[in-house]
């Protein structure tokens, strides 16, 4: 009886133990680990979210605030409020703060694209406004932003160039010349390419040829961002461990920059809802568990790189904060709704912890 009892004391004290380890202390060196905030967490509205942010990580990312559309609405007008507060809360913290991102295809005003006759904006037209866009926005946080990502999204899945409004306006070399503009603006920064699905080989081909040309132009390059919007069995962990050493190989540093792990299926509208939205009444102990899993199987991956992995941020805090929800209920981090650590939050951290 008494050692029954002795267990369960252990059990209990190990989970409280737990609740008292911060990420941020058992990430190995050199290795920092950061989460994407949103308005109500950057501006304190949500102040449980605050409190675990603050213990937890030592980067942020910012989930929409810093991108084209909300940052430069207008030709003739920029929105830094909000701006303002996400890098001020990573300052106050001592955070290392992520800029992200200066060029993509989404979340971009149509006025961006578009010439004075409303047919589509030439080369000059389009160069000189990605390099106003980069100039202002950059420089305004000069030395108080870390990292930017430069481009996002630039390859299609088979390897070639996406044809994006600015691939289509200026030509390939967009890419190259949104790099020479960020240099310019803060040539202190570090410099980053981040795309998604880079552990399928054509598409990986297709970024290493592209940053390889970048460095042939001398242009300073520093990373390439991994999204990280997996599943629980895709990618495999031998994909992701692969890709991750052919990625390495190229001399830049490698990151995962918006890590989740979708639980539901891409379903069409009017989809059955028990195929759409399964875990709508919660998530089964055997998928939580699953999940748990998976994320120490991605941890141990990133723990064995780690002389090559040099940040892992996370899209989102909890569950609820997730981009991935989109009216159904997901379950693709590490805290749940009520922002309590899952269990894949205990796995993270043994599997950081195990000499292995
Ligand atoms: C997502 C945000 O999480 C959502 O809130 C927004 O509605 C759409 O964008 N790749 C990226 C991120 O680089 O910027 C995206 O973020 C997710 C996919």
């Amino acid at each position: 009886m008494r050692s029954l009892i002795a267990a369960a004391g252990l059990v209990l004290l190990s989970a409280a133990a737990y609740q008292d380890v911060a990420l941020k202390d058992v990430m190995p060196k050199g290795m920092v680990v950061g989460v994407a905030i949103n308005q109500r967490q950057f501006d304190g509205t949500d102040a449980a979210a605050v409190d675990i942010i603050t213990k937890q990580f030592n980067q942020i990312s910012p989930e929409n605030v810093l991108k084209f559309q909300p940052i430069h609405p207008a030709a003739d007008r920029y929105a830094f409020e909000a701006a303002d507060r996400y890098v001020q809360f990573g300052v106050d913290r001592k955070m290392q703060v992520i800029g992200h991102t200066l060029v993509w295809h989404s979340q971009t005003g149509a006025w961006v694209f578009q010439g004075a006759d409303g047919k589509p904006a030439d080369r000059e037209t389009l160069l000189a406004r990605m390099r106003e866009h980069i100039n202002t926005v950059m420089g305004r946080y000069k030395g108080r932003i870390h990292g930017w990502d430069v481009v996002n999204e630039a390859i299609e899945e088979d390897g070639s160039m996406r044809k994006s409004p600015w691939q289509a306006g200026i030509g390939d070399d967009y890419v190259a010349k949104a790099f020479e503009f960020a240099r310019e603006a803060d040539p202190g920064a570090e410099l980053y390419y981040n795309d998604f699905n880079l552990e399928k080989p054509a598409k990986r081909a297709g970024v290493i040829r592209l940053v390889k040309d970048l460095r042939a132009r001398k242009l300073r390059i520093d990373g390439i961002g991994n999204q990280a919007h997996w599943r629980l069995e895709t990618p495999a962990i031998g994909e992701i461990g692969a890709a991750l050493e052919e990625l390495h190989a190229t001399g830049l540093k490698v990151m995962y920059t918006e890590l989740d792990i979708n639980l539901l299926q891409n379903t069409p509208r009017g989809a059955d809802p028990a195929v759409a939205n399964p875990y709508a009444n919660g998530l089964p102990d055997d998928v939580q568990e699953r999940l748990a899993q998976r994320y120490a199987d991605v941890f141990r991956v990133f723990r064995k790189h780690r002389k090559a992995v040099t940040r892992v941020t996370f899209w989102g805090l909890s569950d609820g904060d997730s981009w991935l929800n989109r009216g159904r209920m997901n379950y693709p981090l590490l805290w749940d709704r009520q922002r309590q650590p899952k269990p894949a939050f205990n796995a993270v951290v043994d599997a950081l912890r195990s000499g292995k």
